[in-house]
């Protein structure tokens, strides 16, 4: 007899079809593929059409996702949807996403820490599994950014760095009798620091101004649209993101060299060479989306493994560090044996 852990069985992703590049912005901002390739490393984003909602987007990465564990949705026993860009103001994403699923009656759960929230949603359904309360959990992070994007020059800092997409894996209760060769997740950690929460942040819709909701002044302002401090976001992810995989390793006894593949998020391939020269980890154990689906916060680290397996370089037992910075400032690290 073992311990309990969570293992993940199952993984999906999906982005949406129209492809966006740098030079089809520039019909709307003043920009250039040289600027944003220099300065992040994106050549391309995936954005909806039509009614298409981040709910949507996820139904498709979670029965991906389901069939890749050998499940239905039936059996599941918890939801958790990790987004920013959530299909109403209430209720939740996971609601839809459930009933959208076929299901009814599972706790269905919405994760709100931006590029975050999968680390988070995570580390949350781990705790479940872990004390024995849930045995098959779909987690999933999801967005739709273009339909929140200033495409004027106005935003042009923010607009450049998005796209839409999704991403989920299903977290199944194991019994790990060997914890040096068994897929399972080892730790996460998670960390907030809110007193840099309007370094990166959307100011209305909101309830914190004299005005509704939604204001005619709020929308004059451009207060709907994302606002961001490019340079703070930028060192403090440089810093956090290192520190979070640094501790996790620390933690299960492992070394930066014990590591098979790192999925950082995906914000600015910068931030992540960067990370990476910290942490001393050769390149080739990096593995990057951002050139061809820009950051889709939640989705991203759950797209990144999906990718990395279609492209034959995560294979299961391979041992993989995950780590993300975003808005709150909210970061975080999982480590696990895939
Ligand atoms: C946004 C970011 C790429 C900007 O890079 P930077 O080198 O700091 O650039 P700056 O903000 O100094 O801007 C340089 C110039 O480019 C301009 N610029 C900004 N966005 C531009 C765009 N899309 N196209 C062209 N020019 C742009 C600025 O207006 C500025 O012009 P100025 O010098 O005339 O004032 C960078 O700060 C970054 O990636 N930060 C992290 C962002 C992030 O990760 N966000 C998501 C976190 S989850």
């Amino acid at each position: 007899m073992g311990t309990v852990r969570s293992r993940m069985t199952g993984i999906g992703s999906y982005v949406p079809p129209r492809v966006v590049t740098n030079d089809d912005l520039t019909q709307w901002l003043d920009t250039s593929d040289e600027w944003i390739v220099q300065r992040t490393g994106i050549r391309e984003r995936r954005w909806v059409e039509g009614t298409t909602s981040t709910s949507d987007l996820a139904l498709e990465a979670s029965k991906q996702a389901l069939e890749s564990a050998g499940m239905v949705a039936g059996d599941l026993d918890m939801i958790f949807l990790a987004t920013l860009s959530p299909d109403h103001f209430f209720p939740g994403s996971a609601v839809f996403l459930q009933t959208k699923l076929g299901i009814s009656g599972i706790p269905a759960i919405d994760v709100r820490q931006q590029c975050t929230g999968f680390i988070y949603a995570i580390s949350i359904a781990d705790q479940y599994i872990r004390t024995g309360a849930a045995q098959r959990i779909l987690v999933v992070g999801a967005e739709v950014h273009s339909k929140g994007l200033d495409k004027s020059t106005r935003g042009r800092d923010v607009t450049v760095l998005f796209g839409d997409g999704a991403g989920g894996v299903i977290l199944e209760a194991t019994d790990v009798t060997d914890p040096a060769v068994d897929s399972y997740i080892m730790s996460t950690h998670l960390y907030a620091d809110g007193a840099y929460a309007e370094e990166l942040w959307v100011p209305g819709v909101s309830t914190a101004y004299d005005e509704e909701i939604v204001d005619p002044r709020m929308i004059d302002r451009g207060d709907q649209y994302p606002k961001m401090n490019g340079r703070q976001v930028f060192v403090h992810a440089v810093k956090h993101m290192p520190e979070a995989v640094e501790t996790a390793l620390a933690q299960n006894g492992y070394t930066i060299d014990d590591v098979d593949l790192f999925v950082f998020h995906q914000a600015n391939l910068r931030i992540n060479e960067a990370a990476a020269q910290r942490l001393g980890v050769p390149g080739d154990k990096v593995f990057n989306t951002i050139e061809r689906f820009a950051n889709t916060t939640a989705a991203t680290i759950p797209i990144g493994l999906h990718e990395a397996i279609k492209a034959g370089r995560l294979e299961r037992g391979m041992l993989v560090a995950s780590a993300a910075f975003g808005s709150g400032f909210t970061w975080g690290s999982a480590l696990f044996r895939w």
